[in-house]
């Protein structure tokens, strides 16, 4: 009956309902975004520590640049919008991935977040930005080599990304869709992975508490045996 430290999220399903809205691609990403703030809300209801969204993965430069310009003004409005309320509800903000080919203007904003947030502790949103799984672990490998430290398990994880944070035990993809698209496939070997049909923008938080209850009833083995 212990509750989840770690729970990520594959946000998946913003186009779709924008387009069965009759709208575009883009309103369904505006109102995902107002299925983050009530997640986030849900997360720390839930004394969820750690909550790690998929928000823009390595191959999602393949999109229209349209779309991606649109993704990135959301989130550059959001920081904007947000920063002090973060700060008031001491959430601690950790970008993972590569934010290098990021936009300027967007890519201070996101450091001047994270550093403003670095000592909060009522929750940490990793946000997966220009994040892939394969890229992140090639990255830690390539880090051993340059400190030439051997290649084990804990050198790796101390190389990731995600260095000090626990493994999902929960990983949950919204949007009807059963895949991982390069999410953390490294930290989730043991994660329990609930896809939910709605599309991200229709999640909430009954939704989300409705995971954390089935998941405190499950019976993690880790390869042993049940008792
Ligand atoms: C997920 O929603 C959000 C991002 C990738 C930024 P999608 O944009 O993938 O929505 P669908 O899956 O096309 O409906
Ligand atoms: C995964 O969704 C990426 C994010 C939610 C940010 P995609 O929509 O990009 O995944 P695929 O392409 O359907 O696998
Ligand atoms: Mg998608």
């Amino acid at each position: 009956m212990i509750s989840p430290k770690h729970v990520a999220i594959i946000m998946d399903g913003n186009g779709r309902w924008g387009l069965k809205k009759k709208n575009s691609r883009n309103y369904g990403h505006k109102q995902g975004l107002k299925a983050v703030e009530k997640i986030i809300t849900a997360a720390i209801k839930n004394n969820t520590k750690y909550l790690t969204l998929f928000v823009f993965s390595t191959e999602n430069w393949k999109r229209p640049i349209k779309e991606i310009n649109y993704l990135f003004y959301l989130l550059s409005n959001y920081i904007d919008k947000k920063i002090n309320n973060l700060i008031k509800k001491k959430i601690k903000i950790k970008i993972i991935g590569n934010i290098r080919q990021f936009p300027s203007n967007l890519k201070s904003k996101i450091k001047k977040v994270e550093k403003l947030t670095k000592f909060n502790s009522k929750i940490q949103i990793n946000m997966a930005l220009n994040y892939g799984s394969r890229q992140e672990l090639i990255s830690a490998i390539n880090k051993l080599k340059k400190k030439s430290l051997i290649i084990n398990e804990l050198n790796i994880n101390n190389n990731l990304y995600t260095k000090g944070i626990p493994d999902p035990e929960i990983l949950i993809r919204t949007g009807n869709t059963n895949r991982i698209s390069n999410f953390l496939t490294w930290q989730c070997i043991y994660s329990e992975i609930f896809f939910v049909k709605k599309m991200w923008p229709d999640f909430n938080e009954k939704d989300y508490e409705m995971i954390i209850k089935k998941f405190k009833k499950i019976n993690r083995n880790f390869g042993g045996l049940n008792d």
